[in-house]
């Protein structure tokens, strides 16, 4: 059995899984998915914007697992927040993945009517259909204003977050508010930067492991849930064969000062892209 993670409404989560995050392509994410299972990762994170959910939904069935030893993470797109639509999403999103019930559904991003998708959510997980909800690319203030207006506490906040940026501010925010940090992009996006860097090789060839699972047991060790993408199959393995070796309090130094606060994708304070989101055509 592999590492688990209790959420503050008591409900374990794999404290590593697939992200299926720029896999539109459906064959190539179908085989992403049927490789990651069979290698042993049990839980699944998608969101209907990447336009892959049916890929997931042909995956998990092709691969005959027990649906109670699968997690499925799912999230609300900005266009469906309002209470009506994320119901309907919601649907749409269990039609395509051919489930009856999601383990975990997050709001993708703090724009819009969030607070009206979000009481949608609470009800659907007071009925049963979600196990778990939770919310990405929140920053303090969104948490804040979340938490003041309604009744559950979101499970976790997936947010950017790598070695080279690390925001350590909303860390800290999460664990005293018992919300699991899930980072996406946890290798920064494969950044050539970070995986060719000399202090992290050193660490690597210390343990015997490549760059990326020095970073993956990185996140492990700092209590993150953590979601590492790749079509690859040999990657797909080697991301997974990190339960085997344990990074020195020196080695998490090293990790810990390659921080630049320097983000490699979108800000949730930047406005511009919170208008051109909720305006962007997207049939989903
Ligand atoms: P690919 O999918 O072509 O195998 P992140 O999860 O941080 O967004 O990173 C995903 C990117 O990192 C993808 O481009 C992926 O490439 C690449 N990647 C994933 N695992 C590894 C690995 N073990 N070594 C090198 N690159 C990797």
């Amino acid at each position: 059995s592999q590492p688990v993670i209790k959420m503050n409404n008591g409900v374990d989560i794999p404290a590593l899984g697939f992200g299926v995050w720029q896999m539109e392509n459906q064959q190539e994410c179908e085989n992403a998915v049927v490789k990651a299972i069979e290698t042993g990762y049990r839980m699944i994170d998608t969101a209907s914007i990447y336009l892959n959910e049916t890929a997931v939904g042909n995956a998990v069935r092709k691969s005959e697992i027990n649906r109670e030893d699968l997690f499925v993470t799912s999230k609300l797109w900005v266009q469906d927040f309002s209470y009506e639509k994320a119901k309907s999403a919601f649907r749409r999103t269990l039609e395509r993945l051919q489930l009856d019930y999601l383990d975990m559904y997050l709001i993708h991003w703090p724009f819009g009517d969030f607070l009206g998708a979000w009481k949608a959510m609470e009800e659907l997980y007071e009925e049963g259909q979600i196990k778990a909800i939770g919310v990405c690319n929140f920053t303090v203030e969104k948490m804040e204003e979340l938490k003041s207006r309604s009744n559950i506490l979101p499970v976790v906040n997936q947010i950017e977050l790598h070695p080279i940026f690390q925001q350590k501010e909303l860390q800290v925010y999460n664990e005293k508010n018992n919300i699991i940090t899930q980072p996406w992009s946890p290798l920064g996006n494969g950044n050539a930067d970070l995986l060719d860097n000399p202090a992290l090789k050193k660490i690597g060839f210390n343990h015997n492991k490549s760059v990326a699972q020095v970073i993956l047991r990185w996140h492990l060790q700092e209590g993150f849930c953590v979601i590492p993408k790749s079509v690859t199959p040999s990657r797909i393995e080697q991301n997974f064969d990190v339960f085997d070796f344990q990074l020195s309090e020196d080695d998490m130094k090293t990790v810990r000062s390659l921080d630049t606060g320097k983000r490699l994708f979108f800000d949730p304070k930047d406005t511009e892209w919170e208008k051109k989101m909720l305006n962007a055509v997207a049939d989903i």
